[in-house]
């Protein structure tokens, strides 16, 4: 079977991404500071140079409300990666970005106005991971006390998409006339409000943003609970899972794409991107000393504190080595996480998901030669379906993709399953249906 594998990068504008401590490195190799723009050119030019098709960046609106975040750097400070976007366009000019943008905090019209905006800044390369928002911290950023119910947040988010997707089509394909000759901008004809009163939202529009490139950001989201499965399929065309295990990989491919079938869309046109943090070195030895010693940095209680956040929860007042099944946890956050992980292994504890949350695990076949790690991809997506990887660092952001596209992407080509085309005028939409 011929396969294609389709690279995204994965970040927040914050000090170490998912892998906690991966901030901690060689003082003198370190050129920029990750708050600089220039730590993220460096970034954006690496993964153009080395074939991926997208920057990801993941956000939050809360954090720093506990002392273990504060104290180790996890995913805090985030600072707001839309204001990197201008400057990271204009660095590139295939690369795609993703902004993470909440429904349950930003305005829909505002929202609507921004991505449209950087839509033409970016000529049509800006995308959108639709989150409504996992962490009570971030409620009480906006004067709410907690989160509304797991399901009403993506109730909500459904009348949200409503709304922003009739601002994104207010205006004809015609409207703009720029008629030099009468001194005629637009026809105001065929520039529509949308007048729309729904449960939680009233807009009149129309967008005052001229139509850009795409219409409206490539969407992507990451819900992986029953919930969010049905609003992936209602209004994404790309969905971030995590590669548990090829067979429930291809059961979340089968089962979204049949949800998808169901909205009534294509679904041989949704894609699924997977988590990735590969570690390579020049051998295997090499590489596991390494990913061993970035562990032994990480105190359980930074790991724990990643996992409160994202699962919404105070883990510390849990046992760690009780099966999570029987610990009856309320998890309002990443449902769909915590289901995937029990799973894979009913009698889980908390102290063995927090071993390798979100990161590879010690014996995981991500760490090794570029060989290894490259064949191991090509067998996931062979076996378990979908459509490529979402690359997380597993150290120091520029240097960890500087050394994947010199080592891993090669290996990749070799086995002729990344693209080595050029194409500077697509639109992403346009790049992610090739
Ligand atoms: C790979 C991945 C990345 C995610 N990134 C973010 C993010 O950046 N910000 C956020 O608020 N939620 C993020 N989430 C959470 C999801 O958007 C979603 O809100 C959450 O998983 C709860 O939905 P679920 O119960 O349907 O899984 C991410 C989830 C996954 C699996």
């Amino acid at each position: 079977m011929s396969i294609s594998i389709r690279l995204t990068g994965f970040m927040l504008y914050c000090p170490a991404p998912h892998m906690i401590m991966s901030w901690v490195y060689p003082k003198e190799k370190i050129r920029h500071q990750w708050s600089d723009v220039e730590y993220w050119a460096e970034i954006a030019s690496t993964l153009e140079g080395g074939g991926f098709d997208l920057l990801f960046f993941a956000d939050g609106l809360g954090g720093g409300n506990n002392a273990p975040s504060a104290k180790y750097g996890i995913q805090f400070p985030t600072h707001d990666p839309l204001t990197l976007i201008p400057y990271l366009a204009a660095k590139t000019t295939e690369l795609g970005f993703a902004v993470t943008m909440s429904t349950t905090f930003y305005p829909p019209y505002l929202l609507a106005r921004k991505l449209a905006s950087l839509d033409h800044i970016t000529k049509g390369r800006i995308g959108w991971n639709i989150v409504c928002s996992i962490a009570s911290g971030e409620a009480r950023n906006f004067g709410m006390e907690r989160l509304p119910p797991h399901d009403e947040r993506y109730d909500r988010a459904d009348e949200f998409m409503e709304v922003v997707q009739k601002l994104w089509h207010s205006w004809d394909d015609d409207a703009l006339l720029m008629d030099m000759e009468h001194g005629i901008f637009a026809d105001p004809d065929k520039i529509h409000t949308i007048d729309f009163s729904g449960k939680w939202f009233k807009v009149q529009g129309p967008l005052a943003v001229l139509p850009s490139p795409q219409r409206y950001p490539y969407l992507f989201q990451a819900g992986s609970s029953d919930r969010g499965r049905a609003f992936a399929a209602q209004h994404a065309e790309c969905v971030f899972g995590i590669a548990n295990g090829t067979k429930q990989m291809g059961e979340f491919v089968q089962d979204v794409r049949d949800r998808t079938e169901r909205a009534g869309r294509d679904p041989a046109a949704m894609k699924f991107i997977w988590s990735a943090q590969p570690l390579v070195a020049e051998t295997e030895v090499e590489a596991r000393t390494r990913h061993a010693e970035i562990r032994e940095r990480i105190p359980i209680e930074a790991q724990l504190a990643l996992m409160s956040a994202h699962w919404n929860l105070d883990l510390t007042r849990y046992d760690l080595d009780k099966p999570v099944q029987d610990l009856n946890l309320d998890v309002q956050g990443t449902k769909g996480m915590l289901e995937g992980y029990v799973r894979g292994n009913p009698d889980i504890t908390l102290r063995d998901i927090a071993g390798n949350y979100l990161s590879s695990s010690d014996n995981s076949p991500m760490v090794g030669t570029a060989s290894q790690v490259a064949d191991y991809l090509v067998y996931l997506i062979e076996e378990g379906g979908g459509d490529g990887f979402q690359i997380t660092p597993s150290y120091y952001a520029p240097d960890f993709y500087r050394d994947i596209v010199a080592t891993l992407v090669p290996e990749l080509r070799r086995r002729g399953v990344l693209r080595s085309d050029h194409e500077p005028s697509m639109t992403l939409r346009e790049r992610m249906a090739r």
